[in-house]
């Protein structure tokens, strides 16, 4: 089982984009894989179509509820969030080895999936330590664009941090450029200098801006179920692949 953890700091840049379709597309490609969200905005719970669920991370984070995770496509499994999930921040705070919650609770399931793919916010708090410390890898979803690189920076700082202090095993698999324009000089100078800056850390497909992504999540389908012929489709899958590749699988 390998655990992967999107986050970057700025909000907006393609991370629950990127979480729900490179989980569609591991379970597409057979791999059973667990989504879980652990961000209070519920983005990913919602674009999958997950109903308002009374049973979410939230239980299984502050009430020690036994792990369970909901069906909801072939191969994929969701832990939802939701608002309620705002609570962690605080109550958490209380608890002994609060940074390992998350760990600790999925020791139970690790053995029946093939990948964890965990969804963040864009706020550094408990939640997302807990993801990072949970985590084997992150990826770092990025739109190239002014101040990117200030985001960016704080995720290196806050990924040293964790590997310094309580994840030596969290390896960064790669940066991910989302909503790219091909005709917008900034995003293909950004792309080389951040190329040239960490090398054999940019992943080489890059997502393209494309419509279709920002309409599936308003149909609650991902971008394999929306429109297959789409540049979003073949864009993750390509990503996908890139991914088991980098993971030597
Ligand atoms: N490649 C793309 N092309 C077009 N629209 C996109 C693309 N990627 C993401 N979007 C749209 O941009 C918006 C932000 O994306 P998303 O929700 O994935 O970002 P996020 O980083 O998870 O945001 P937050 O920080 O609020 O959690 C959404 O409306 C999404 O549909
Ligand atoms: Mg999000």
């Amino acid at each position: 089982m390998k655990c992967i953890v999107f986050n970057n700091l700025k909000g907006g840049v393609g991370k629950t984009t990127s979480a729900i379709n490179t989980a569609a597309c591991l379970s597409r490609a057979g791999y059973r894989t667990l989504l879980i969200d652990m961000d209070p905005q519920g983005n990913a719970s919602k674009n999958l179509g997950m109903p308002e669920s009374d049973f979410t991370i939230t239980d299984i984070l502050l009430q020690n509820a036994k792990i369970k995770a909901f069906n909801v496509r072939e191969n994929l499994v969701l832990i939802p969030s939701s608002t309620q999930f705002a609570r962690f921040e605080t109550e958490a705070k209380e608890k002994l080895r609060r940074e390992e919650l998350l760990s600790k609770a999925i020791e139970p399931i690790k053995d029946k999936v093939d990948f964890i793919i965990i969804d963040t916010s864009p706020s550094v708090g408990l939640a997302t330590v807990n993801a990072y410390c949970c985590a084997d890898y992150l990826i770092v979803p990025m739109e190239a664009q002014q101040f990117a690189l200030d985001g960016l920076n704080q995720v290196l700082d806050l990924y040293k941090a964790i590997r310094e202090q309580l994840n030596s095993n969290l390896d960064l698999l790669g940066i991910l450029f989302t909503r790219h324009r091909k005709n917008v000089i900034l995003n293909k100078d950004l792309y080389n200098a951040m190329t040239e800056a960490f090398p054999g850390k940019t992943f080489e497909t890059v997502i393209r801006e494309n419509v279709a992504l920002r309409e599936a999540p308003h149909h609650t389908q991902t971008i394999v179920d929306y429109d297959l012929d789409s540049n979003g489709a073949k864009d993750y899958v390509k990503f996908t692949q890139e991914v088991l590749n980098r993971l030597g699988i």
